[in-house]
């Protein structure tokens, strides 16, 4: 593929097929990765990866931002030291930058390669460095996840247009018109024709149905289990439920730093995980699935449509009370 179809192409990709990524594929993304470029030559990146799905699943428990399972992450850490070392008093931010530049040429080649991908901030640093027992100093900035798309070309959310971004020379200051005619089509036309998936144009926490150890789905209850099989429910839903505990947790503490549209959306999405949950364990009703539904189904109107969202969060309450 040539440079300018993969540039414009590529979209961060969120929902993965259930095909597994050769650890050759990966070697090839973090190949691409070590050219970046790099502040003062720093090269104070680490790179981490798992292919490991009970990993992936924990990793997911403390990371908001991932949506949906993956088949291989690779964390992105900075070596601290060795950035204040080389890089000075501003070591520590070139590291990141270094950090972030690494991560586009991992997304790129990973579309070259026909992967999906997507780069996630929405992390809890220190639960990550811990899942992977770092040294202190090792800090994992970002997270890439890796795998291949599925239900074909991701859409994503419109670009500016050119025209709209350029400054020629002073602020404020049109670049010509007969210079940009040949980009409108491309800066605008690459994005979706019609409508923006909402879904791919946040950096969002998951499904609703989706429960928090998706890899370790529990079997569905039958009612007559054994005293074994109960005491292995139990052992599971405990699991499941410190996996919700670290979503949660790891969601409080994004907010401090996140957009403010994240926490309702957090709060709302933990819900319906929650719903999800339950209804894996056997405590289905029509009730709490309509407000799973409506959960998910409204949950994104609050990046653009607070009203919606507030009513449809009015109606899930409502839906709920009539549980008691
Ligand atoms: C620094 C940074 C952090 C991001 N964090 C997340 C994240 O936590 N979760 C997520 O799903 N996407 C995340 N994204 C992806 C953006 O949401 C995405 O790039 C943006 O919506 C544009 O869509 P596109 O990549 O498909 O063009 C992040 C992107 C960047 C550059």
């Amino acid at each position: 593929m040539d440079l300018s179809t993969v540039i414009k192409e590529r979209r961060s990709v969120r929902r993965y097929s259930d095909k597994t990524v050769n650890f050759e594929q990966i070697a090839r993304l973090v190949d691409s990765a070590r050219w970046a470029p790099t502040a003062a030559n720093l090269q104070a990146w680490e790179f981490q990866v798992t292919v490991d799905p009970k990993k992936i699943d924990a990793i997911r428990s403390i990371a908001p931002g991932i949506s949906r399972t993956s088949r291989a992450i690779v964390v992105i850490s900075v070596d601290r030291e060795k950035a204040r070392r080389k890089g000075g008093a501003g070591g520590e931010m070139l590291g990141l930058l270094d950090a972030c530049f690494a991560a586009e040429n991992m997304l790129l080649t990973a579309h070259d390669l026909g992967l999906g991908a997507c780069v996630v901030r929405s992390f809890h640093q220190g639960a990550a460095a811990r899942l992977f027992g770092n040294p202190e100093h090792i800090v994992p900035e970002l997270l890439v996840t890796i795998g291949y798309p599925e239900g074909g070309q991701t859409r994503g959310p419109r670009r500016r247009s050119l025209r709209e971004l350029i400054h020629l020379e002073k602020w404020g200051n049109p670049v010509p018109g007969r210079f940009l005619a040949q980009f409108e089509e491309t800066s605008d036309g690459a994005a979706p024709a019609a409508g923006v998936d909402l879904d791919a144009a946040l950096p969002v926490a998951g499904e609703g149905r989706e429960p928090a150890g998706e890899a370790d789905r529990p079997p569905a209850a039958t009612g007559d289990e054994g005293p074994a099989a109960e005491g292995e429910k139990l052992a599971r839903l405990r699991e499941t439920l410190i996996k919700h505990l670290c979503y949660l947790v790891s969601s409080a503490r994004g907010l401090s730093w996140e957009p403010r549209e994240y926490g309702p959306f957090r709060l709302i999405d933990a819900c319906g995980r929650l719903i999800g949950i339950m209804e894996e364990y056997g405590l289905k009703s029509p009730r709490l699935a309509a407000a799973r539904d409506l959960i998910e189904e409204k949950k994104l109107a609050v990046m653009d449509d607070p009203e919606t969202f507030n009513q449809a969060i009015d109606q899930v309450l409502d839906i709920l009370v009539g549980e008691l």
